[in-house]
């Protein structure tokens, strides 16, 4: 496995790489979420790429850039663990210069949820998106895939709609959630947790199966579902409880096979988010 630090060095390895190439995009910290993209991309390619960067660009003023977890050994090891071919972990000065040209996510899908709660989270994280698919590509591989989590849903949602505004050449292949055994969708944020607060996030993964069986039991309506979900949520701070379509519009009605649920909520000073497609 090789572990690169430059753009130059990028580009001479992947040339090397005849074949199709897996993509996937972390920020680190690697968990059983991300090693679920990485075991997939290691079965449908190639070649494996791992990128590891704290983008800069999509924590707002006073989030957690400085204490983001960083953890370059563990993350190594694990990759080599997991067959991964190449790890980028490039620098801010690499990526970025000062003045650059912006992509802003649209209104409608990034603006709602997660964009309002965090505006320009969005554009910071398609622009190095963008880069990041561009720089592994970069020598046109025969087939080039990269994998990401439903558990950013809307994230997903905006990087199939840049793919597909942009005419990026590129297979975006969404991968299921990965929870621990109790429910909680593994997060490198989780890391910031206590134990206290870990046992009140497990509200968030409660919240979105109460509403499952509640759909299951043929409640479709959002609004005696959300009150459901608020009962259980009770102890964390929530932000939003949302039902929108596969698009990212907000629906009144559960329709199966076209819903994801949301949810985002503060535990302490951590906020965390959660959702199930049904
Ligand atoms: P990061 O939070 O490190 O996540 C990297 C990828 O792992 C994302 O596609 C995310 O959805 C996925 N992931 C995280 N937790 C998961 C879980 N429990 N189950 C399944 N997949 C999970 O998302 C980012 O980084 C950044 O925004 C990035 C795309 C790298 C751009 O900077």
């Amino acid at each position: 496995m090789m572990t690169i630090n430059s753009i130059e060095e990028l580009f001479k390895a992947t040339q090397a790489f005849h074949g199709s190439i897996g993509f996937v995009p972390t920020m680190g910290a690697l968990h059983e979420g991300h090693l679920s993209l990485i075991r997939q991309a290691r079965k449908e390619n190639d070649f494996v790429v791992v990128s590891i960067f704290v983008n800069p660009t999509q924590f707002l003023e006073g989030e957690d850039l400085d204490s983001y977890p960083r953890k370059e050994a563990a993350d190594t090891k694990i990759c080599e663990l997991a067959g991964v071919d190449l790890i980028f972990m490039p620098n801010v000065a690499m990526m970025y210069e000062a003045d650059e040209l912006s992509i802003t996510a649209p209104a409608i899908r990034g603006f709602i949820l997660e964009g309002s709660k965090r505006p320009g989270h969005f554009n910071g994280m398609l622009q190095v998106v963008m880069k990041l698919l561009n720089l592994i590509a970069y020598h046109k591989p025969t087939e080039f895939r990269a994998y990401f989590g439903k558990k950013d849903a809307q994230q997903l949602a905006l990087i199939m709609q840049m793919v597909k505004n942009y005419f990026i050449n590129v297979e975006i292949v969404p991968c299921n959630i990965v929870r621990s055994s109790d429910g909680l969708a593994l997060s490198s944020r989780n890391v910031y947790l206590s134990k206290e607060e870990r046992a009140k996030a497990l509200s968030l993964s409660r919240s979105l199966r109460k509403a499952t069986e509640m759909v299951m039991r043929k409640e479709f309506s959002v609004s005696v579902i959300e009150k459901a979900m608020q009962e259980v949520l009770e102890e964390v701070d929530v932000e939003y409880i949302a039902f929108v379509n596969r698009e990212f519009q907000a629906i009144d009605e559960v329709e199966i096979g076209n819903t994801i649920m949301l949810v985002a909520a503060g535990v302490g000073n951590t906020r965390l988010i959660d959702n199930l497609w049904i």
